[in-house]
């Protein structure tokens, strides 16, 4: 059966002025490489990515963004696109906080006193709320640290079906690196620890997680 995808890949940038931003080391290859494996399965796929240097796998619908509040109103549009259910994998590296304001202008180092203020930016899951039936929700978590406890915790509270964990201070996991050791971690407390694989491996291994689901037809 074909799935609709929506992937959300990369960073996001959070703009204080036209040249300074807020941002995370996220390279988007996690998200690509979830978006490639499931295009490869044959299902429909939307791939909603920040700022990345890497080229729209084949066959996939790319909608670019920068900002967190325009992620969220990308990845609401492509729910909203169609009737048909959908799996949702945010694997972007999402900016919590915001510059309180952006100035339209450079800002003068002297005109600067050395604060910046923050506002929280929208949790984009949360602010999805509960899902529809038949709809699938995936996530992720890096962690610094051992992730399982607080990966279950997110699970449940962002209405997950899964979250995908890892701790980014192990050698091989996280940031910029082809390869990820990742936990899967489930609503009803369950954690399974994956070896050390590549990243296009721990994408198959969601897709085919998300096929299973709705192959249960929940
Ligand atoms: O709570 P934490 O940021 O660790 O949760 C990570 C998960 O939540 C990821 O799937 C990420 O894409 C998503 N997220 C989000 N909106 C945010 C921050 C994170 O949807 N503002």
């Amino acid at each position: 059966m074909a799935l609709r995808f929506i992937v959300t890949a990369g960073p996001t940038r959070e703009y204080l002025d036209p040249v300074r931003f807020l941002s995370n080391p996220s390279t988007g290859r996690m998200g690509f490489a979830v978006a490639r494996a499931a295009r490869a399965a044959g299902h429909q796929v939307t791939l909603v990515t920040g700022p990345v240097a890497l080229r729209t796998p084949r066959g996939v619908l790319r909608i670019d963004v920068v900002s967190a509040r325009e992620m969220l109103a990308a990845v609401r549009r492509a729910l909203a696109a169609e009737r048909t259910s959908s799996a949702l994998v945010m694997t972007a590296a999402v900016a919590d906080w915001r510059p309180a304001s952006c100035a339209a202008r450079k800002l003068k180092k002297s005109g600067m006193d050395g604060t910046l203020r923050l506002v929280r930016n929208p949790d984009i899951l949360r602010s999805l709320g509960s899902k529809a039936p038949g709809d699938i929700r995936i996530g992720f978590a890096a962690e610094t640290g051992d992730p399982a406890a607080e990966a279950v915790r997110k699970c449940r509270a962002k209405h997950l079906d899964l979250i995908v964990a890892n701790d980014v201070t192990q050698p091989g996991a996280g940031f910029g690196v082809k390869t990820n050791r990742v936990a899967f971690a489930f609503p009803d407390g369950r954690v399974d620890r994956l070896p050390l694989m590549s990243k296009d491996a721990v994408a198959r291994r969601i897709v085919r997680f998300a096929e299973h689901l709705a192959e249960e037809g929940r």
